[in-house]
C-alpha cells in the first residue's frame, strides 16, 4: 500500500488484540497510512480475529499475520517482524496485553513479538473506566514504562460500551490525528534518548 505522500516511518507494525475499540481499526489503519506510515504489517490475536475478520484488515493493510501452525507456505516469524519495524504500535491493547507482556509471558505470535522487539513498543490501550483503575492494571503500566515501552493513555469521551450496550462517558483511544501527534512525539523522545544514551 505504499504511497508517495510524506511519511514519519517507512514500516510499521501494529500488534492488535481483543478490544471492542478495534471496531475502529480500519480508520485508524487508514490515517496512519495516509500521514504516518508507508507500509504497514498487522498482527491479530485470537481474541482480535473473533471480534474483527482479518480479511476485512487486510484489505486495509499491507499484510495480516494470525497465530497459525507452521505450514509449507513460508511466513515471516516474530523476529523477523520485530526486527522489520521501525515502529512497533499495540493498538487497541487489551488488559490481558499489557499483563502478558508486563509479566514477561510471550505464548502467541503478538506477545513473542513485543519480546522480540528491539525497540520500546509503543501501547495503545482501551479498556473501559473499571478496568483502567484496577491495580493489577495499574500496575503493569508501570512496569512497562520501567522495562522502557511506552503508553499512549486513553482520553474521556462518550462511545459505545459493549457492557451496558449503550453509549456512556468512557475512555477511549485518542482520535487519529490526535493519536499520530502523540506518536510522533513519542518518537522524537526516544530518538532523544538514545541520542543521549550514545553519548
Ligand atoms: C465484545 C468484546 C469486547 C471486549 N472489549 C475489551 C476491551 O475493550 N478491553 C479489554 O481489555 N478487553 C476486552 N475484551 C476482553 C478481551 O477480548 C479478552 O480479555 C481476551 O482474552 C483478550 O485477548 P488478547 O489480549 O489476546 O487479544 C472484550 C471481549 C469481548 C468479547
Amino acid at each position: 500500500m505504499s504511497g508517495s505522500h510524506a511519511t514519519v516511518t517507512d514500516r510499521l507494525l501494529v500488534g492488535v488484540s481483543g478490544s471492542i475499540a478495534i471496531l475502529n481499526l480500519p480508520t485508524y489503519l487508514v490515517a496512519l497510512q495516509a500521514t504516518f506510515a508507508k507500509e504497514v504489517r498487522v498482527i491479530m490475536t485470537v481474541g482480535a480475529a473473533q471480534l474483527l475478520s482479518p480479511s476485512t484488515v487486510a484489505l486495509l493493510c499491507d499484510e495480516v499475520l494470525l497465530d497459525e501452525k507452521p505450514t509449507a507456505q513460508k511466513k515471516p516469524g516474530h523476529v523477523e517482524l520485530a526486527n522489520w519495524a521501525d515502529v512497533f504500535l499495540v493498538l487497541p491493547a487489551s488488559a490481558n496485553i499489557l499483563g502478558q507482556v508486563a509479566n514477561g509471558l510471550a505464548q502467541n505470535l503478538l506477545t513473542t513479538t513485543i519480546m522480540a522487539s528491539p525497540k520500546p513498543v509503543i501501547f495503545c490501550p482501551n479498556l473501559n473506566r473499571t478496568m483502567w483503575s484496577k491495580k493489577a492494571v495499574q500496575r503493569n503500566l508501570r512496569t512497562l514504562a520501567e522495562d522502557g515501552h511506552l503508553v499512549v493513555e486513553p482520553e474521556q469521551a462518550p462511545a459505545y460500551e459493549v457492557g451496558t450496550g449503550g453509549v456512556a462517558d468512557t475512555l477511549v483511544l485518542p482520535e487519529p490525528a490526535v493519536l499520530i501527534r502523540h506518536l510522533e512525539n513519542l518518537l522524537q523522545q526516544i530518538g532523544e534518548d538514545s541520542v543521549a544514551a550514545e553519548k
